[in-house]
């Protein structure tokens, strides 16, 4: 491997006309292959039984290990989240109105939207970037029939707040887990909050199986209708009973799965040692706050995610410039928010009037590359072109 370039001062900065810092592009949401071995040796055995798909032994196994591990009675595996989430949303008859936040991926909203419903942005806490109870509360009228809170970078959302406004207002309440694998509150792991909790299993997150989610719940009426509904509304052979789609999660994804669990403690103490020296390396920085993570509960450290602030001597689209040029794709996740994408910048001109945190939130959040991806001299590297930039 050839030398990393010292950056010691501006001159050094590829925006400066210097070669960039890294050779190869650096990623956020690099995938983690934990276990190659073992993944490749469930390959051959899928090959060799040809059983690839229809809910075979992998994503049964699967699905027992990750009940085990969420602490859960029903996990009901899917091809991806958003799927997941639909059926979440169908499967609980949601109707007319649900409430959810801007500031989170689009499928979180586009999972309401999708199924004809009609998704309402409320505001979030600037704190913990997630739903702020206070606001979800004042946009519930006579039409909304639920809440789907977020654990925004496996933060957990206020969720007895949320269930204390879900049980008051006769509403249903269900959260988008997608970051939260791994993650408790209160020393109760995140899977069996609200009604049900969606994971997503995608390449970029903590646990991936190439693609894949899953649908969570102690309540068994809810996992079986959502097991129907990923296999097109069947019961039995012949017996169509609910408007399916096709949600099945492929074997060679619940493989992947599967040899990633078994490593999980690996992953996150990669996780945490990439955490600490970014906080270490950008300690002191004027304006620059590192989220943090609570130290009483336990997290999968999968996101590091910067806020910079009006006190920095480079604003946040001058950093992300400066890491692509020496090409760190750093991402502004998730700039600008849904309210500002289509469809519902059209359908709500006036959100971004009421959506003042969310704004000031979206504009000041970079997220920077872990995971088994980025070795410490990488995490070392990236802290230098921010140190350089914003001492
Ligand atoms: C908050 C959130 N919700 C939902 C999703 C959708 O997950 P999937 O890609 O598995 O459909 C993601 C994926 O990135 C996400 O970050």
């Amino acid at each position: 491997m050839a030398p990393r370039k010292l950056i010691r001062n501006k001159a050094d900065l590829a925006i400066a006309g210097a070669p960039p810092a890294f050779a190869e592009p650096m990623h956020v949401g690099r995938p983690n292959i934990a276990d190659p071995e073992g993944y490749l040796g469930m390959i051959r055995g899928m090959l060799e039984s040809r059983m690839f798909t229809n809910h075979g032994p992998l994503v049964q196994a699967f699905e027992a290990r990750l009940a085990e591990a969420l602490d859960v009675e029903h996990v009901v595996v899917m091809c991806n989240a958003t799927i997941a989430l639909e059926i979440a949303v169908r499967a609980l008859g949601l109707t007319g109105d649900v409430i959810v936040p801007s500031y989170t991926f689009i499928a979180t909203a586009h999972s309401v939207y999708w199924q004809g419903l009609t998704p309402l942005f409320a505001d979030i806490d600037p704190d913990t970037h997630c739903l702020d109870p206070a606001s979800v509360e004042r946009m519930i009228t006579s039409r909304t029939s639920g809440i789907v809170g977020v654990h925004l970078w496996g933060r957990t959302a206020d969720v007895e707040a949320l269930q204390d406004i879900a049980d008051r207002r006769g509403l249903k309440l269900m959260f988008d887990a997608a970051h939260a694998f791994g993650v408790t509150r209160g020393g109760r792991k995140v899977g069996s909050f609200g009604a049900c909790e969606v994971f997503s299993f995608h390449a970029t997150k903590f646990l991936n199986s190439l693609e894949g989610g899953a649908l969570a719940t102690n309540d068994a009426e809810l996992a079986e209708a959502a097991r129907k509904m990923r296999n097109f509304g069947f019961h039995g052979y012949d017996n169509v009973i609910y408007p399916g789609t096709n949600g099945k999660m492929v074997e060679a994804c619940a493989a992947m799965g599967l040899a990633n669990l078994a490593k999980l403690d690996t992953l996150l103490e990669v996780n945490r040692r990439n955490y600490r020296l970014y906080a270490e390396g950008l300690s002191g920085l004027p304006g620059v706050k590192l989220l943090e993570y609570s130290a009483e509960e336990e997290n999968n450290y999968q996101y590091v995610v910067l806020e910079i602030h009006p006190d920095s001597p480079a604003n946040r689209d001058e950093i992300v410039e400066a890491l692509h040029a020496e090409n760190v794709l750093a991402r502004k996740y998730f700039w600008p928010g849904c309210h500002r994408m289509k469809p519902y910048s059209d359908l709500y001109p006036w959100a971004d009037a009421h959506l003042p945190r969310t704004n000031e939130v979206a504009s000041r959040v970079v997220v920077l590359p872990t995971g088994m991806a980025a070795s410490p001299q990488d995490v070392e590297q990236i802290c230098a072109v921010i140190r350089t930039l914003c001492s």
